[in-house]
């Protein structure tokens, strides 16, 4: 029998300095080191991210094989994120990889981060995998995409945001609110003891399967004003509806593309992944409606949803058995599609 491979994945695409190790379809280890710094700017600059992966690569690669209890001489290949995402931090993680490839003498593996979000289902823990095709809603900080996916190097956007993407949405109103960044989890977490029915926002028409939500975040801006004219206590006041109710028309807004393409395409598989997959009130109306209708859902475990290189090395793996591999002469790039 062949040994099963052993791949690193590193991903440092945004924020987030990651590497992981699987073998075959199994962890052996997964390291996330944040980067607080972002917090005090209420966004990620993006020179300061390249710099703390600069800082945090080789820790964390390190902490990443002593947790997998290997030696760096038992990697098999080396898979990184290759975009889309910040060029700067791209590039960190992007030429670690290639130099950590030219001296162990090992495949390097060149993959998309947001395939890669998708793949985290393929992960072996032991609970049921996504079956082809099926439809995954890629939900996150720069992107928000319907994908058939037909194989796990085979798949294909069939509708995307013409604007911001539902993180962004997420953490555009949670600042408008005066919340701090990533206002994303902080919305889910106010919102639970909100009405989602409080207040209601513009909603988008958008042709086909796109999305849209910069009107939404308009619509918020507008309400908020008028009613602080009226009342300066209005936000704080109503923290907990105003959360329940944004965070209803995104995941509305959401719902609503997901069901047309389950429509158009006849495909009632369905998956989530990407960072806001994470929040609880997409997670729970998801699963109310793939319990009405009748379709199969997969929802990935909280740590698969954030960045992570779990995600990067599953995708490796794949591509590994395809023998799909980069050479030296691969560059980063910022925006990447599939
Ligand atoms: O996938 P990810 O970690 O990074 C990117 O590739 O962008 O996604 C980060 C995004 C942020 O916008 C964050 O606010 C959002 O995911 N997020 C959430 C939740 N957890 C993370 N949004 C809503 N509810 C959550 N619980
Ligand atoms: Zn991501």
């Amino acid at each position: 029998m062949s040994k099963i491979p052993i791949i690193l994945g590193i991903e440092s695409s945004c924020d987030d300095t990651c590497a992981a190790i699987l073998q075959g379809q199994k962890i052996l280890s997964n390291i996330v080191s944040n980067q607080d710094i972002h917090k005090i700017y209420g966004g990620v600059v993006p020179e300061l991210a390249s710099r703390a992966h600069q800082q945090n690569i080789i820790p964390v690669v390190d902490a990443a094989i002593k947790k997998a209890n290997i030696t760096k001489e038992d990697i098999t290949a080396i898979a990184f994120t290759k975009g889309p995402g910040l060029l700067g931090s791209l590039l960190v993680g992007g030429s670690f990889s290639k130099s950590f490839a030219m001296g162990m003498d090992i495949p390097l593996i060149a993959v998309n981060h947001m395939q890669g979000h998708i793949l985290s289902h393929f992960i072996d823990e032991g609970e049921a995998m996504p079956e082809f095709p099926f439809l995954c809603l890629t939900v996150s900080g720069g992107h928000t995409q319907i994908v058939q996916v037909d194989s796990h190097n085979k798949m294909e956007v069939i509708g995307t945001t013409i604007d911001d993407a539902a993180g962004e949405a997420f953490d555009k109103s949670a600042k408008l609110l005066g919340l701090s960044y990533p206002g994303g989890p902080l919305i889910d977490q106010y919102a639970k003891n909100g009405n989602p029915y409080a207040f209601e926002f513009g909603k988008p028409k958008i042709k086909e399967l796109d999305f849209s939500f910069s009107g939404l975040k308009t619509s918020i801006l507008y309400k908020i004003q008028n009613n602080l004219q009226k009342n300066p206590k209005f936000i704080e006041e109503n923290l907990a509806d105003l959360c329940a109710s944004i965070q209803h028309s995104i995941v509305s807004i959401l719902l609503k593309k997901l069901e047309k393409a389950i429509k158009q395409t006849g495909i009632k598989q369905l998956a989530i992944a990407g960072g806001v997959s994470a929040n609880s009130y997409l997670r729970s109306q998801l699963t109310e409606l793939a319990k009405t209708k009748g379709y199969s859902l997969y929802i990935p475990k909280f740590e698969y949803c954030t960045d992570n290189a779990a995600m990067i090395a599953i995708s490796g793996y794949f591509k590994y058995l395809d023998k799909d591999f980069a050479d030296q002469s691969e560059t980063p790039s910022a925006r990447l599609p599939f």
